[in-house]
C-alpha cells in the first residue's frame, strides 16, 4: 500500500517534508496547494505533481489519502481540522498551534474523523537531541531531575512583513523556534506540573513585533526542574544545555554537535558528529506518520503529545503577562 500525501503551504518546511516523503517507498507525494502561485508550481514541477491554489480544492479533488500542514503558525488549527474533516490523515508542523484550545479541536477532528493526528516536533530526531535521549534511556546516567538549555542568536529574521515577524501570526518566539525545546524538555523530563517566565524586548530590531530574551521555569511533576534561556539577543549566541541526573550529568553543544557526559564514578565520554550520525530528522518524521497510516497505530508524536508543550508555551505566557507562576493543565 502506498499513501497519497498532499502538502499543504509550499514554503520552505513544506517542501523539506514533501520532498522527504516522495522519497518512500510506501508513501506517494501527489498534491500541493498554496494560494502563491509560483510557490506551489516551483514545487510541482520539481516532483511533477498537481498543483492547486486552495487546499480545500485539493482536499476535495486531489485523490490524497493524508496531507501535510506546513502553513504559518495562526493557521495550523483551521487546515488541520479541515483535513481531518475531510478524510484524511494530518501531519501538523510544529507548533502544534497557539491555544490549548485550538489543540482540542484539532485532536476532537481527528478523533470524530478517525485519522491519525502527528505534530512535527522533530528537534526529537536531530542527531544530539535523538542521542542523547538514546543515552538516557540507556539508564547510565539514572533519572534527570535538573535541565537547563540555553539557545541564543542575534538574528534579525528579515523581512517585516512575513508571518513569522509578527507575534499575531506566529505567536511569539517560544511558539516558533522554542517550542522545539520546550518539547525536548518534557521529553526527557516528563510531564509539567508549573511554568514561570519572564520575558522582554529590549533591543527592538524594527523587524520583529514581539520579545527578543526570555526565561522559562519549569517545575516537572517528578520533582525535578529545568530552565530556557532564549532569544534573538545575544552577539556570542549558542545553543548548549546541561541535563543532570541522579547517577551523572550529560552536556551538549548543538552548534559545535558534541554531547559528553560523566557518570559520578566513571570516566567522561565525548562524542562528536560521527557518532550519531542517524536517518535525516524530517525524513524520519514523515516515514513514521506514513508507517502509522499503514499499520493503524498511534503516530509518535500525537494530538495529545503536541498539546501538552502547547500547554508549557501558551502558560509561559500568561505566566509573564500576569507576573505568576501559571499551574498546569490550567
Ligand atoms: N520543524 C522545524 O524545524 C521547522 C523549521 C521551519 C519552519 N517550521 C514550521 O513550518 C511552518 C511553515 O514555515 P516555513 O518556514 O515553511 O514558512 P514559509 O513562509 O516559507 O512558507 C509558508 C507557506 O505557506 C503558504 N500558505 C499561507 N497560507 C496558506 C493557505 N491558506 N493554504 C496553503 N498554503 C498557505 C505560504 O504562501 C507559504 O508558501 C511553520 O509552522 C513553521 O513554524 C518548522
Amino acid at each position: 500500500m502506498k499513501v497519497k500525501v498532499g502538502l499543504i503551504g509550499c514554503g520552505n518546511m513544506g517542501s523539506g517534508l514533501f520532498k522527504a516523503c516522495a522519497q518512500l517507498d510506501n508513501a506517494e507525494a501527489v498534491a500541493v496547494a498554496d494560494p502563491i502561485a509560483e510557490n506551489a508550481k516551483r514545487l510541482a514541477d520539481e516532483l511533477n505533481v498537481n498543483a492547486f491554489s486552495s487546499y480545500e480544492e485539493m482536499l476535495d479533488k486531489g485523490g490524497i489519502d493524508a496531507a501535510i500542514v506546513a502553513v504559518p503558525n495562526y493557521l495550523h488549527a483551521n487546515v488541520s481540522v479541515a483535513v481531518a474533516h475531510s478524510g484524511k490523515h494530518v501531519f501538523c508542523e510544529k507548533p502544534m498551534a497557539l491555544t490549548v484550545d485550538d489543540c482540542d479541536r484539532m485532536i476532537k477532528a481527528s478523533e470524530s474523523s478517525n485519522v491519525k493526528l502527528m505534530i512535527g516536533q522533530v528537534l526529537r530526531y536531530l542527531p544530539v537531541f535523538n542521542k542523547m535521549k538514546e543515552i538516557l534511556d540507556s539508564g547510565l546516567l539514572g533519572n534527570p531531575f535538573s535541565m537547563y538549555v540555553s539557545r541564543l542568536g542575534s538574528g534579525t529574521w528579515g523581512n517585516p512583513q512575513h508571518w513569522r515577524m509578527k507575534a499575531e501570526t506566529c505567536g511569539g518566539v517560544l511558539y516558533e523556534l522554542n517550542v522545539h525545546e520546550l518539547d525536548y524538555m518534557r521529553y526527557v523530563c516528563g510531564d509539567v506540573d508549573s511554568v514561570c517566565s519572564h520575558m522582554g524586548n529590549f533591543l527592538k530590531h524594527d523587524t520583529r513585533d514581539y520579545e527578543d530574551t526570555v526565561h522559562v521555569l519549569l517545575k516537572f511533576k517528578s520533582g525535578g526542574m529545568g530552565s530556557l534561556l532564549a532569544g534573538q539577543c545575544s552577539s556570542i549566541g549558542g545553543y548548549d544545555g546541561k541535563i543532570h541526573c541522579t547517577r551523572g550529568t550529560m552536556h551538549f553543544d548543538n552548534g559545535k554537535g558534541t554531547i559528553n557526559y560523566k557518570p559520578f564514578d566513571g570516566e567522561e565520554v565525548t562524542l562528536g558528529r560521527d557518532d550519531m550520525k542517524t536517518e535525516p530528522g524530517v525524513r524520519r518524521e514523515i516515514r513514521l506518520f506514513i508507517e502509522s497510516i499503514i499499520e493503524d497505530k498511534e503516530p509518535p508524536i500525537p494530538g495529545w503529545d503536541g498539546k501538552k508543550t502547547i500547554e508549557i508555551v501558551q502558560g509561559a505566557y500568561i505566566s509573564a503577562k500576569e507576573d505568576r507562576e501559571v499551574k498546569l493543565p490550567f
